[in-house]
Order: C-alpha cells, then structure tokens, then sequence
C-alpha cells in the first residue's frame, strides 16, 4: 500500500517550510510554506510588494531567510549562487545576462560547462579532451536553438537581436545544463502578448524534456501566463500565502481577487 501511494506521487523537487525575510522592521516573507514536485510547474505570484523576487532570492541563495527551511530532492539545504549548479538547479534572472561578445551559440553553449552532469559526460566521453566536450556543447546549443526556433540567429551577438530572441537564448543557456529545477524570475517581463504566449508554450513543454521529471518554479506577474503553463499556484500577499492551489482554484478564489486582482476578474 505503502508503494501505490508513493508511486502515484511524484517526490517533491523543492520544498520550502516557514520561511521568514525580514528587513529592518518590514516583514517581505512570514511562514512562507510550498513544494514543487519533480515534473511540475509551480507558480508564484501576488502584487506589487508581495514578496515574490524576495522568495525567488531565498531560493537562489541571494537572501539567507531570518528562520524555515529549504531542501531540494529531501535533502536540506543553505542554498548559494556558487552551489546551485551542484544542487542540479539553474535559473534566469530579470536581466537577461548574456555575454555580448560572444554569439548566442556560444552563449548558450557557455552554459553546458555548468552542467552538474558534467563530470559524468566528462568521463564518459573518456577525457581530459576540451575539444570534444566543447563540440559537444555546441552540437547541444545548436539542438536546443532549433527546438526554439531561433536557430538562424546562432551567428548574431545578444545586442543585435530582438528581445524575444534574447530571452530565448538565455532560456536555453539555463536549459543546456540539464537542471532538475529551473527557476525563472519574471519570464514574461518585457515580452508583448503574442511573444508571452509562445514563451508559455515553451515553458508547459520543460518537464516533459528530458526523462520528464525536470520542475520549473515561476515568480511572475503577468497573471495569464501563470494560469495557462502552471499545474499548481501559491499567491503571495504581503509576504504571506493568501491562496494555494491550481489554476481553477485560485481564478476561484475571492481573497485572491480582493488581493491580486483588484475584482477585475472576480465572478
Ligand atoms: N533589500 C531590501 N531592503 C529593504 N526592503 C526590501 C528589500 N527588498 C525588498 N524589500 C521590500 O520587501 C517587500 C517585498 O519585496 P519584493 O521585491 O520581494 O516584492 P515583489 O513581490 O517581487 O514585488 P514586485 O511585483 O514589485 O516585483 C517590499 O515591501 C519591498 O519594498
Ligand atoms: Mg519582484
């Protein structure tokens, strides 16, 4: 019985319990509670202040939390910039952080060596052999533009391009290190409606690259990207968790209107 109930549900990727930031005498995050289970996408949104790129920092590393826990894959963790990597994690920031004097295929490309498989790929391809895990990277990069469809910019460098382009790129570069978490900070930020429904296209196909298990957690703020690619959606509110659920049931939710929604979208 015991292996039914675990089978039919998934292990949780992240886990999040009690987390608290402070600053000052502002309290951005209290008791800050939320799980993303392996091959989902977990969305976090609230207003203006809510505490969102605050949880996303926490995450990452950026912002050690006054009190809660986190653990990736059951094992806690004090998470750093420096150890993501290790923890299988990547992300893209608000920024899109491309190195402007390399091509996108470099760029992209650039992003492999930060593979944690990559001691693993390493010695299977028998090293030490720099060239043949660099032509490796590339043939990865130039495999992961086409999927995107941006495989005729492989040539251009990040400041000729238009910005749905460069936010692509560095969607890949996150993409080619193979996470079992990507975390994306403000995908949609910038992007006109025709380019963030193709983003919300791209972002409903991660966790079914790859064996299927790979999770995805978005802090976003364009409301209809996060209903149409997310299975499950925690609101923040001053710091705290209004509402947790999926899409139907926070769409449902009168606190989540009254918060987030100013009653625009309220039944
Ligand atoms: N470094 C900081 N020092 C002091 N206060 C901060 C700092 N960072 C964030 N805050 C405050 O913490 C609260 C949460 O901010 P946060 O940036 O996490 O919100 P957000 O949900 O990302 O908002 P937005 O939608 O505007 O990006 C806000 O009141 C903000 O002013
Ligand atoms: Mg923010």
């Amino acid at each position: 019985m015991q292996s039914i109930v675990t089978r039919s549900e998934p292990p949780i990727r992240l886990r999040l319990d009690g987390i608290e930031v402070r600053f000052g005498g502002l309290v951005a995050l209290e008791d800050v509670s939320l799980q993303v289970p392996a091959g989902s996408v977990v969305g976090v949104m609230g207003p203006n202040g809510a505490g969102k790129t605050t949880l996303f920092n926490v995450v990452c590393g950026f912002q050690r939390p006054r009190a809660g826990t986190l653990s990736f894959d059951g094992r806690p963790v004090r998470p750093a910039p420096h150890r993501l990597v290790r923890h299988g994690v990547a992300r893209t920031l608000q920024g899109l952080g491309l190195f402007g004097g390399l091509t996108v295929l470099e760029n992209v490309a650039a992003g492999a060596s930060l593979s944690h498989r990559a001691p693993f790929v390493t010695s299977l391809l028998g090293l030490p052999s720099g060239a043949r895990t660099q032509r490796a990277a590339r043939d990865a990069a130039a495999t992961l533009l086409d999927e995107f469809g941006i495989g005729d910019y492989a040539q251009s460098l990040p400041p000729a391009l238009p910005y749905a382009v460069a936010k692509k790129v560095a969607l890949a570069r996150a993409l080619i290190s193979d996470p079992t978490l990507l975390l994306l900070d403000e995908p949609a930020g910038g992007l006109d409606s025709a380019d963030i429904e193709e983003l919300g296209t791209l972002i409903r196909r991660l966790p079914a690259r790859g064996d299927g298990s790979r999770s995805v957690m978005l802090v976003e703020h364009n409301v209809d990207l996060i209903m149409s690619v997310c299975d499950h959606i925690v609101v923040l509110d001053f710091g705290k968790v209004i509402a947790a659920g999926t899409p139907d049931e926070i769409r449902a939710d009168p606190l989540v209107a009254a918060a987030y929604l100013g009653g625009k979208d309220a039944a």
